[in-house]
C-alpha cells in the first residue's frame, strides 16, 4: 500500500492507473477510522479498480471554538486497517501543504450550505467543500463515498460536483450504527459512559418521528414535537428538523422524499444523526 503525502506525487500515482484504464474510488476522511468509514471503504474496494483512502484533519472545517486541536488522530492504527482492507494507496498530505500561509482560495456551496448545521458551525461547509476539491484534484477519482450520517454534506458535495463539472461519482452509502443504535461517529469517542446513554436517544427519537410518519401524519410540528420531546432533556438540541431529501427545504407537510434531522450537545460533544424516509 502507497501512503502519499504530496499532491503531485497523489496524482502522479493517479495518472498511472489511469494510464492502465483502472477505476479509482476515493474514500475522503478526517481519521479515526471506524465501522462506518470501514463500510465506505469497502464500497469503494468492491466497486473500483484501485481505492484510495484519504486522512486528513482538515482545519478550515473546524471554526476556533471547535475541537481541530483535539480531534482524534490515529494515523498509524488507520493504516494498518486499510492495509488489510484492500485499499491501494493513503493519501495523508499535511496542513502546512494543503494550506500555505498565503493560502486564499475557497469553494462555498450557497443556498444548501445555510439550513440545518450551517447556522451552527458557521464556515464549517466551505472547509468541507475546499478540502474536497483539493482532494479530488489530486486523487481524480471517477468516485467517491460519503455517509449519510451528515446528509447535508453529501448533498452539498453532490452539488458541487455537479455545479463545478467535476465528472466524479457521488455515491452515498446508509448509515452504520453500534449495537445501540448511535450513529457511528469519531467524535463518540469523546463520550463519557453517562453521556453515551444519553447520546442514543437521538435515535430513538428520530425513530419515534418515523412512526408518527409511517403511520400517516403529515404535521410537521407535530413530528418535530415528538422528536424533541423523546430525546434526553440533558442533550441541548441545536435543531430537529423534518426537510427535503434532496434540496433540504423545510417542508410544510411529510411528503415525498424526507429528511428527519437532529443535533444536539451531549455535554461538550456535538452530535448529528438522521433518517431518510419515502413517505408513500
Ligand atoms: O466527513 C468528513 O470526515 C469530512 O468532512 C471530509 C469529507 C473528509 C472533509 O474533510
Amino acid at each position: 500500500m502507497n501512503i502519499l503525502t504530496d499532491a503531485e506525487d497523489m496524482r502522479a500515482w493517479s495518472v498511472e492507473q489511469q494510464r492502465e484504464r483502472l477505476s479509482i474510488g476515493l474514500v475522503p476522511t478526517m481519521g479515526a477510522l471506524h465501522a462506518g468509514h470501514e463500510k465506505l471503504i469497502e464500497g469503494a474496494v468492491d466497486n473500483n479498480d484501485a481505492a484510495v483512502v484519504s486522512i486528513f484533519v482538515n482545519p478550515t472545517q473546524f471554526a476556533p471554538n471547535e475541537d481541530y486541536e483535539r480531534y482524534p488522530r490515529t494515523f498509524d492504527d488507520d493504516c494498518a486497517k486499510v492495509r488489510t482492507m484492500g485499499v491501494q494507496a493513503v493519501y495523508a498530505p499535511d496542513a502546512a501543504t494543503m494550506y500555505p500561509p498565503d493560502y486564499s482560495t475557497y469553494v462555498n456551496v450557497e443556498g444548501l450550505s445555510e439550513g440545518l448545521c450551517g447556522p451552527f458551525r458557521p464556515g464549517h461547509y466551505r472547509g468541507v467543500c475546499t478540502v474536497v476539491t483539493k482532494l479530488f484534484h489530486a486523487v481524480m477519482p471517477h468516485r467517491a463515498y460519503f455517509g449519510q450520517k451528515d446528509a447535508q454534506q453529501t448533498a452539498i458535495i453532490q452539488r458541487m460536483t455537479r455545479d463545478l463539472d467535476f465528472g466524479i461519482e457521488i455515491v452515498e452509502l446508509p448509515i452504520v450504527r453500534d449495537t445501540d443504535g448511535l450513529a457511528m461517529s469519531s467524535r463518540n469517542a469523546y463520550l463519557s459512559e453517562e453521556e453515551r446513554k444519553q447520546a442514543v436517544t437521538l435515535y430513538q427519537a428520530l425513530q419515534a418521528g418515523e412512526s408518527l410518519i409511517d403511520d400517516g401524519v403529515q404535521d410537521v410540528q407535530a413530528i418535530v414535537d415528538t422528536v424533541r420531546n423523546t430525546v434526553d432533556p440533558a442533550i441541548v438540541l441545536d435543531y430537529v428538523e423534518l426537510v427535503d431529501a434532496d434540496s433540504l427545504e423545510p417542508l410544510k407537510e411529510a411528503s415525498g422524499s424526507v429528511l428527519l434531522a437532529v443535533a444536539g450537545r451531549v455535554g461538550a460533544t456535538r452530535l448529528i444523526d438522521n433518517i431518510k424516509v419515502e413517505v408513500a
